[in-house]
């Protein structure tokens, strides 16, 4: 049901997924940031766009052309993500796939900062998290979907934050399995739900789209 362009099994149903990295600036010339490409959140929003879902696809800066029939919001920090999540805090499924950087440089500065001013520390401050942010406020029927990229103990760690952050499902991946992790086309995860934990056969990110939808939706 799920390959065919002709059903339509999430028509009428508020999508939003959030993909790629965020960026925390420095100064006007510098960030902090991770390694991801966005290459799995655009093709769960590409799925649940073509399984005729109203799509909001929230993206931090990657090199990804900005997929059609479907609303892109650009951000760059957290703190941007997680307000332009909250202005759709009444969709139906969310799939937060996005990378988003645990903390920020507590001072921006506005100029470039000179090597010779610069403090060998700097004091960083926490973001906000915005899948547990939803869980906190999650509405009757809402269905949150989670990432978790391990580098150990995958099973375990990605249970915790299941519950933690009151998902429906968390997709987990190990960073270190070949096939795996940044910017490969394939991926190899776990399908953590509150029931129970499903080991997925590799397959590409493309697909995977499709069945983090059919798991989340029940479509
Ligand atoms: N997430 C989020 N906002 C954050 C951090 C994480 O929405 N500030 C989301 C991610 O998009 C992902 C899930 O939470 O869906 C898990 O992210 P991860 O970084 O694996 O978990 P953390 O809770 O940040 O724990 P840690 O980095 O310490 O492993
Ligand atoms: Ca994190």
């Amino acid at each position: 049901v799920l390959s065919s362009l002709h059903d339509k099994p999430l028509a009428g149903k508020r999508v939003v997924v959030t993909a790629g990295p965020t960026q925390e600036a420095l100064d006007p010339v510098r960030f902090i940031s991770n390694h991801s490409t966005g290459k799995q959140g655009y093709a769960i929003a590409r799925a649940a766009r073509n399984l005729g879902a109203e799509t909001v696809l929230i993206t931090g800066p990657v090199s990804l052309a900005a997929p059609s029939e479907m609303e892109v919001v650009p951000v760059v920090s957290a703190r941007e993500m997680f307000e332009a999540v909250k202005a759709r805090q009444d969709a139906d499924i969310f799939v937060l796939a996005a990378a988003v950087s645990d903390f920020r440089p507590k001072v921006v500065s506005d100029q470039k900062i000179k090597k010779r001013d610069a403090a060998l520390v700097t004091e960083l401050e926490p973001n906000p998290d915005i899948l547990a942010w939803l869980g906190e406020h999650k509405r009757p029927g809402q269905k949150l979907v989670g990432f978790a990229m391990e580098t150990q103990n995958l099973e375990e760690n990605a249970r915790h934050k299941l519950e933690a952050k009151h998902c429906n499902l968390l997709v987990a991946n190990d960073l270190f399995v070949p096939g795996a992790g940044f910017g490969t086309d394939t991926n190899v995860v776990l399908f953590i739900t509150p029931e129970k934990t499903r080991r997925l056969e590799k397959t590409t990110k493309e697909d995977l789209g499709y069945r983090i939808l059919e798991e989340a939706a029940g479509c």
